[in-house]
């Protein structure tokens, strides 16, 4: 076990202020009878799925898809994976992708292809964060909470090793941020990421 401290980026305030912004946006895309089906990629996405569902005012559908990139890394190895397929078929479905983050893009761009083949009515994408001085490919996300520098970010769903997917904000591993003044010390273990 290490003792690695993180710094927090966004608080929980600042989240919540986003996440309802975000909706807002989103309700003004779609007409009002709109359902909209959510998917969330796991495990990353579930505390951006559950704040943003309930903050929509707007019918929706949830399913998952578990996929995996990183292994115990802190940065992406570029090979996606598929560990859970959807459980519902997207055919005429107005699909929003729920993501904690993209980085190099290598998952949204894998996620939207395999979304497309099930012949969705409309496809767009949400990201709480953005990285883009680190992509590889030409993609972007059609709403982006905050976009950040090249930094590895925990909290919020978001993990190192498995660890500190359920902090309440946004924070960076290790060292400071000059966006704040918060510091948190805990343990984290190896294993798999998400
Ligand atoms: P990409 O495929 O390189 O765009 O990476 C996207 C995935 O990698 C995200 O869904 C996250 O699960 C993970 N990821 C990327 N950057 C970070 C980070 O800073 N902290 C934690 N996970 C990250
Ligand atoms: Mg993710």
């Amino acid at each position: 076990m290490a003792d690695v401290g993180h710094t927090v980026l966004f608080s929980a305030d600042q989240v919540k202020d986003r996440v309802s912004g975000l909706a807002a946006e989103i309700r003004r895309a779609y007409p009002a009878d709109t359902t909209l089906h959510l998917v969330t990629i796991l495990k990353g996405g579930f505390v951006f799925l559950a704040d943003l569902a309930r903050v929509l005012d707007r019918p929706v559908t949830i399913d998952f898809v578990a996929v995996s990139s990183y292994g115990a890394a802190t940065r992406s190895t570029g090979a996606v994976r598929l560990r859970q397929d959807l459980y519902l078929p997207v055919r005429d479905r107005d699909v929003l992708v729920v993501e904690d983050i993209i980085d190099t893009g290598e998952t949204l761009a894998w996620i939207l292809k395999h979304l497309r083949a099930g012949g969705p009515r409309s496809l767009r994408t949400v990201v709480l964060l953005d990285k883009p001085s680190r992509r590889k490919l030409d993609i972007e996300a059609d709403y982006v909470g905050f976009t950040i520098s090249d930094r590895f970010v925990v909290g919020y769903g978001l993990d190192h090793d498995e660890q500190l997917r359920h902090l309440p904000y946004v924070a960076v591993l290790g060292g400071s941020s000059t966006d704040t003044s918060t510091n948190v010390s805990c343990q984290t273990t190896r294993g798999a990421s998400g």
